[in-house]
């Protein structure tokens, strides 16, 4: 990926605030509390692809680490169906829980192919990332 698309990629995929906030059913709590974890270490690689913080190889691998533990928690924490009103998921989530799962998965080999041991290799990585958020958002999220 050419250097100079990376900061409007990350700034597209940076998170709002506490989404969640009045949330009741358990359910779609957990499943935005995964959904914020991987949001907050994005935003850690993201700070450091865009040279806002120094790139550290040791943070770096363990972020990498936390998103690869909180992107095998989506299909468990979204298989239920549970709905809250302030919750942005898709019906089509379980209308097409095949689709949901394939984005899913995406997510979790561009997680498994990132090289976080440069900043070089860790900006090379972090776009394919950032699409699957966006791919799967675009499908199965409703922004509220
Ligand atoms: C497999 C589909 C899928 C993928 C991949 C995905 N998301 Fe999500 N994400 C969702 C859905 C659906 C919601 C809405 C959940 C709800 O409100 O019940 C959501 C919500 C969120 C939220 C709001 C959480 C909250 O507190 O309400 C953040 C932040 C987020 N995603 C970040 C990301 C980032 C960053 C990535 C990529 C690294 C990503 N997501 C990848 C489906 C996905």
């Amino acid at each position: 990926m050419k250097r100079s698309t990376l900061p409007l990629i990350l700034t597209l995929i940076a998170l709002p605030a506490a989404a969640h906030e009045g949330v009741k059913d358990p359910q779609v709590l957990a499943r935005m509390n995964v959904m914020e974890t991987i949001g907050k270490q994005m935003g850690t690689l993201g700070g450091m692809a865009k040279g806002e913080v120094a790139f550290d190889a040791d943070a770096a691998a363990a972020a990498k680490a936390t998103l690869e533990k909180a992107s095998a928690q989506v299909l468990p924490t979204f298989e239920p169906p549970a709905t809250d009103p302030h919750s942005e998921a898709a019906p089509a989530i379980w209308e097409e829980w095949d689709g949901f799962t394939t984005q899913s998965v995406a997510m979790d080999a561009a997680i498994a192919a990132l090289d976080t041991s440069s900043l070089e290799t860790l900006r090379a990585g972090l776009g394919g990332i950032g699409q699957t958020c966006r791919t799967c958002h675009k499908a199965y999220r409703i922004k509220k």
